[in-house]
């Protein structure tokens, strides 16, 4: 199949024209990728089992990992669920249109093939202006997984998703770089209990401002325990394995105890290091000794013979003396790291590194879906210093 590319000139004002082709397309049944705020999606007619099937194989998904319906309004929420419930209709008034999934309880009218056979449907109302208007003008709800082969890290850029698509879908719609750079909080409010399966930029703390109180499945603080069934089927699956091994570099809390007593011994000698080079007013005493460590690691495997390389930041670049080294973004801008996220682990896929070590971050706001993300693809391996 030859794939058609269709460039947006304006991404915040696309013009109907320029996605009435791939409407088209996905109203007769066909695939079409097209960029959210979040990541790429990879589209087909939610309410039409057969466009579901082809969303399978053209990722090489399993079919019980359900996909979520994209809407462009909220009259367009109630056919496709059973009930409204209080949690959920808060929430979507607060945060819809956002990077924000809700799990309701679903009707008739979703085919089990898009819910992976499960008796819920996931929705999202994407904010990015070109989906919007992508949907709205289809007329029927899309059922879209991010756009790359299962597997591989999720597309940040219409590139990524022809590197991986090419030739097996449609239409690509290039709307240029997302915005956000991680996939959408997931948050299931189909029973009782509020519970969130994802997290995303729509954070904990701004769902429990507007709820009060709101759990997290364990599948997304810790590695999965054999016997126990994830919300979010998705999350059983091993999201993306890194060509290369990689390490989270995590400080002990011990260590941070040390790193600010002043009168240890580790404390002179951090301030020793960071004073000599005039640092301290640019990097604070965590991520310098972060970097330290992850150098000196990075160092001895290179010494033994593996390639290797880390993730650093902006504020840490310059403690790395390995050879291959990769700025995720800011410390000080957790959206700049999410951004950057997936772009860097596709691009050392393409280096051909052993070992990777990345720095870690702290889990608090965006910086729960970061650690989230890196943790899977690290298979929760951490080196503590
Ligand atoms: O940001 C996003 O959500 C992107 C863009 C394209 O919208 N989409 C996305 O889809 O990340 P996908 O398929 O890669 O991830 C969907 C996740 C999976 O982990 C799946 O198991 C879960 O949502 N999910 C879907 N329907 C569900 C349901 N009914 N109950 C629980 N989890 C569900
Ligand atoms: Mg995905």
């Amino acid at each position: 199949m030859e794939t058609k590319r269709v460039v947006i000139r304006d991404v915040e004002n696309p013009e109907d024209g320029e996605l009435l082709e791939a409407a088209e397309v996905l109203r007769n049944g066909g695939l079409v990728a097209f960029p959210t705020e979040t990541v790429y999606g990879l589209g087909g007619n939610a309410l039409d089992a057969e466009a579901a099937g082809k969303i399978y194989a053209a990722k090489g998904r399993p079919s019980d990992n359900p996909l979520i319906a994209h809407i462009s309004c909220m009259e367009e929420l109630e056919p496709l669920v059973k009930e409204v419930t209080q949690a959920g209709r808060m929430l979507a008034e607060r945060f819809w249109p956002g990077p924000l999934t809700l799990v309701f309880p679903k009707s008739d009218k979703v085919p089990c093939e898009t819910t992976g056979g499960l008796g819920t449907v996931a929705v999202r109302m994407p904010s990015d202006p070109v989906a919007n208007r992508l949907i709205r003008l289809t007329g029927v709800p899309v059922a879209a997984p991010s756009a790359n082969i299962s597997g591989r890290p999720s597309p940040t850029t219409a590139e990524h998703v022809w590197q991986d698509l090419a030739g097996k879908i449609e239409m690509i719609v290039d709307g240029g770089p997302v915005g956000i750079g991680l996939e959408s909080t997931i948050v299931d409010v189909s029973g009782d209990e509020p519970v969130i399966l994802r997290p995303g930029a729509i954070t904990k703390e701004m769902i429990g401002d507007i709820l009060g109180n709101v759990e997290i499945d364990p599948a997304i603080t810790g590695p999965m325990k054999a016997n126990v069934r994830p919300k979010a089927p998705g999350m059983k699956y091993r999201h993306y394995a890194p060509k290369g091994d990689l390490v989270l570099v995590e400080l002990k809390e011990e260590t941070i105890r040390e790193l600010y007593r002043p009168g240890s011994a580790l404390y002179k000698e951090v301030s020793r290091k960071m004073g000599e080079w005039g640092k301290s007013w640019k990097i604070d005493r965590e991520s310098f000794y972060m970097a330290w460590k992850a150098n000196q690691e990075a160092l001895a495997m290179e010494k033994q013979g593996r390639r290797v390389g880390v993730i650093c930041t902006e504020e840490t670049a310059e403690e790395y003396t390995v050879k291959v080294k990769r700025s995720i973004g800011k410390r000080s801008s957790a959206g700049s790291i999410a951004h950057n996220l997936y772009a860097v682990l596709r691009e050392f896929d393409d280096l051909g590194v052993d070992v990777i070590y990345s720095e870690s971050f702290a889990e608090d706001h965006l910086g729960q879906a970061i650690m989230n993300r890196l943790n899977k693809a690290a298979g929760y391996r951490v080196l503590w210093v």
